[in-house]
């Protein structure tokens, strides 16, 4: 999947702008503020129909009343324009020609896989980031995973309405709370049947993708750290009394996590700052090929700011791995200056300037 080009109107800070993509490495150079970010940001809307960051209204362009992104998205074998307006409290989405009416029909069109720079704190921060992440990936593969997870979420919610209830009972009966905890576990199992099923198939891409990034003796692998290992039914029905009394479902997968483990310790007791990025970086690309393996089309990598922390070695092997890769990437970065030459003329430069983009190379 590739984006041909794109054309922003009044998104953010850009006034009017045409991009003509690259198919491969695409890199936008530009200082802090000149609208890096808001660019890639836009094509991230393309993909979900909404910002990672901030509601529809603070895309449009200070003082006015809406804004436009254009593109052209092409397949192997076809291609299709899209057309997204944002106004003040509307979003329309135009697919060929056509208004989407409704929005979990566009979404997964575009395919993309992004890391930003707050995405460090995949390592560092809560398991719920953690499962977001694996979830929104196993998601945008498999549409079933989506449904099975929101028949989880109901199913949840049921039972913790009752834990409730119940642990305001002197003599509750638990008769209805075995039924919701049966529901439940069973839900369950796929959910967990999903999860792992996607870490092997993620440590299986990272055997071959990690080491040459990492340049480092080190075994990275990505453990599943379900929050019941035993049988999901039974555990669920010996914590009873815990969950009564603390009044939630306190172990399930709504509460799994995920460790990134470097020489099976938690990467983020061991691993440096660059260390950590490369192994996010790591498990970013090999997810593009566990959706290439589902959907036949390689994802739009996003990468923001990812030169920070990397040293000069590492920063070329990445430029070059991806110049070697079949992926269409958005790099942003302040500065090349200690990437090689050689390496740069494969990739497409841009040069950002007060949100104005300048193409200096294949144009
Ligand atoms: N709706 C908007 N209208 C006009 N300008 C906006 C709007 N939203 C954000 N901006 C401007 O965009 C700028 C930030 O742009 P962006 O985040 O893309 O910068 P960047 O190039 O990624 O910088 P950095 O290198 O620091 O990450 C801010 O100066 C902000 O004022
Ligand atoms: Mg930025």
């Amino acid at each position: 999947m590739k984006l041909n080009q794109l054309s922003l109107y009044n998104y953010r800070g850009y006034n009017k702008q045409d991009i003509a993509f690259g198919k491969g490495v695409n890199l936008f150079i530009g200082d802090n503020g000149s609208g890096k970010t808001n660019l890639l940001e836009a094509i991230y809307f393309l993909s979900l129909a909404k910002s990672y960051k901030t509601e529809d209204s603070n895309l449009i362009k200070f003082n006015q009343d809406f804004s436009r992104i254009l593109t052209t998205v092409d397949l192997i074998d076809k291609s299709y324009d899209i057309k997204i307006i944002l106004s003040k409290n509307k979003k329309k989405i135009i697919l060929d020609g056509r208004e989407i009416q409704k929005l979990s029909d566009y979404i997964g069109q575009v395919n993309v896989v992004s890391f930003l720079p707050e995405d460090m704190n995949l390592i560092k921060g809560p398991p719920k980031n953690r499962r977001y992440f694996i979830d929104s990936i196993i998601g945008q593969m498999d549409r079933n995973y989506l449904i099975e997870l929101s028949n989880y979420k109901s199913f949840l919610k049921q039972r913790n309405d009752l834990i409730k209830k119940l642990s305001e009972d002197k003599n509750p009966d638990m008769t209805l709370l075995d039924i919701y905890t049966e529901q439940l576990a069973k839900a369950g199992e796929k959910i967990i049947s999903y999860r792992n099923n996607f870490i092997n198939k993620i440590n299986l891409e990272l055997k071959s993708i990690y080491p040459y990034l990492a340049n480092n003796p080190y075994l990275f692998e990505f453990k599943y750290l379900p929050s019941i290992d035993s049988s999901l039914e039974g555990t669920l029905k010996e914590n009873y009394r815990k969950d009564l009394f603390v009044r939630t479902t306190t172990s399930g997968p709504h509460r799994d996590d995920y460790g990134f483990l470097m020489d099976d310790i938690d990467a983020k007791d061991i691993a440096s700052q660059g260390e950590q990025r490369i192994m996010i970086l790591s498990s970013l690309l090999a997810v593009t090929e566990i959706i290439f393996h589902y959907k036949k089309q390689r994802p739009i990598l996003l990468l923001d700011d990812v030169f920070s922390e990397l040293d000069t070695t590492r920063q070329n092997k990445l430029i070059h791995f991806l110049n070697k890769s079949h992926l269409q990437t958005i790099i942003t970065t302040t500065t090349t200056t200690n990437i090689n030459q050689e390496i740069l003329d494969d990739a497409k430069i841009f040069n950002v300037k007060n949100h104005f983009i300048r193409g200096n190379k294949h144009e």
